[in-house]
């Protein structure tokens, strides 16, 4: 007999289904709640909510365990690159060597941008945040490719998730060489992803630019350590626009904007701007652990924290292993990459952090490795969005064929003025 939990409302009792996932998270349904009782849930925040059942990414918080499709996310990052992991998450399984090779060649032959979208780079300012020009350009690219539109139409939408996950990387490239005064360097597409991507950003028509394989499989690794993380606050803007059958080449801009703000991607940016602010303030790390603690300061450890883990970010693990290979590599000393582990040696063993189960997240170490690659810290976000996209993806292809989609259109509990009588504008004090 299946599970149901019961819920007594005055002389009302109201039976909830128990719904139990394949990892034996446990859930309680209560869509027709609203039906049977009048009342609702509230929950702020959505701490406590979940929002659609998801076949992509588990995730446990209190284990630190991070799986794509079933397969942990330290052997994705030891044994695929961030195309084949793309089709992982977009397509559900693993791609045998024909469909990656036509995945591969795919994404290669859509890479360029129709030529006119290169004059809105003219329209931005120079000093545009370039996930503002990103946000703006994915959201254009309906207005060019009107042919792929159509949620419904599995071929549509098939031709727009790889355009997109082809132009992205020449969108991001174009932003950053707009915002340096240098001329957009076109995409070649007898580059991998990540050759292509850097190529685009640091290569110059006066000189030959040599692509480091280093350099290629830390993006690499960047892209796929970021590549989808459930419901989060992006992922979950996108499901929420792509519900009201919005093309995906809008619902990707909202989620690109849900990205931006510092309390999610664009923590990585606040998180190096937090430890260069440390350095330039003497080194004092304690001071800034006790700021992180003080209430009153209005001041948190950027990099740190976070609403589902409650261990160690196994992404940041992963990242911290990549800057310690790139700086020995580089012969490089970075005082940044030192402030940060020192923070967190201090932070992890402070009383505060450790009841309140605050440890680095992915957003701790990126910067790091994104500054030795020469990325610029604007930039840093847009390398987060550029790696959460087949994730975005994915959560809207499973969201439009799900027999249960519905358009998200949650409740709430009104706590505004009661009716009023209207008041002429000349009487009112
Ligand atoms: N520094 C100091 N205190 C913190 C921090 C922090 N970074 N994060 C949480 N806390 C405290 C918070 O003040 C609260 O304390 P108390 O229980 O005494 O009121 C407690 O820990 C729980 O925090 P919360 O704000 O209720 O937790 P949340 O789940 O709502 O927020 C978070 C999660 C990630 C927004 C938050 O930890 C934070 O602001 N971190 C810094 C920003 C950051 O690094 N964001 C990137 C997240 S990972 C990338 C991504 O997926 O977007």
């Amino acid at each position: 007999m299946s599970e149901t939990a019961r819920l007594q409302l005055g002389d009302q009792h109201i039976d909830l289904a128990v719904i139990t996932g394949t990892e034996n998270e446990r859930a309680l349904d209560i869509s027709q709640l609203r039906n049977t009782t009048g009342l609702i849930t509230l929950d702020e925040g959505y701490v406590n909510t979940g929002s659609t059942s998801s076949a992509i990414t588990y995730l446990d918080g209190e284990k630190g365990i991070l799986r794509y499709r079933g397969y942990a996310i330290e052997e994705i990052a030891e044994h695929c690159d961030f195309v084949e992991t793309s089709y992982l998450l977009m397509y559900g399984e693993l791609p045998n060597a024909e469909q990656l090779h036509d995945f591969r060649m795919s994404l290669r032959r859509h890479t360029m941008l129709h030529e006119d979208i290169k004059s809105f780079y003219s329209g931005f300012p120079r000093d545009a945040h370039p996930m503002a020009s990103l946000s703006a350009v994915v959201s254009a690219l309906s207005t060019f490719y009107q042919d792929s539109l159509d949620p419904r139409d599995p071929r549509q939408v098939e031709i727009s998730t790889h355009r997109l996950m082809a132009k992205l990387p020449t969108i991001a490239a174009f932003s950053h060489k707009k915002s340096i005064g240098q001329p957009f360097f076109y995409p070649r597409n007898d580059l991998t992803y990540c050759e292509n991507f850097l190529n685009m950003m640091f290569a110059v028509p006066t000189e030959p630019h040599e692509i480091d394989p280093d350099f290629v499989d830390a993006v690499n690794l960047l892209l796929i350590v970021h590549a989808d993380h459930e419901q989060n606050c992006s992922t979950s803007t996108v499901r929420m626009v792509g519900s009201s059958d919005a093309n995906l080449f809008a619902s990707i801009a909202a989620g690109i904007c849900a990205l931006w703000g510092p309390l999610h991607g664009g923590a990585n940016q606040a998180c190096v701007e937090m430890l260069e602010q440390i350095i330039a303030d003497g080194g004092d790390i304690g001071k800034y652990v006790d700021m992180a603690k003080d209430k009153n300061s209005g001041f948190r450890l950027m990099g740190f924290g976070h609403r589902v883990y409650k261990n160690y970010d196994p992404r940041a693990r992963i990242i911290k292993g990549v800057c310690d290979r790139l700086l020995a590599k580089m012969q490089r000393v970075d005082p940044l990459f030192d402030v940060a582990k020192e923070l967190e040696e201090v932070a992890l063993k402070d009383p505060y952090f450790v009841e309140r189960k605050l440890y680095p997240n992915v957003d701790f170490y990126s910067g790091v490795v994104y500054r030795a690659l020469g990325i610029p810290v604007p930039m840093f976000t847009v390398l987060f969005a550029m790696g959460r996209l087949p994730g975005w993806i994915a959560h809207w292809l499973e969201m439009h064929s799900s027999p249960n989609k519905r358009i998200h259109r949650p409740r709430q509990v009104y706590t505004g003025s009661r009716t009023r009588k209207f008041i002429p504008v000349e009487k009112r004090a």
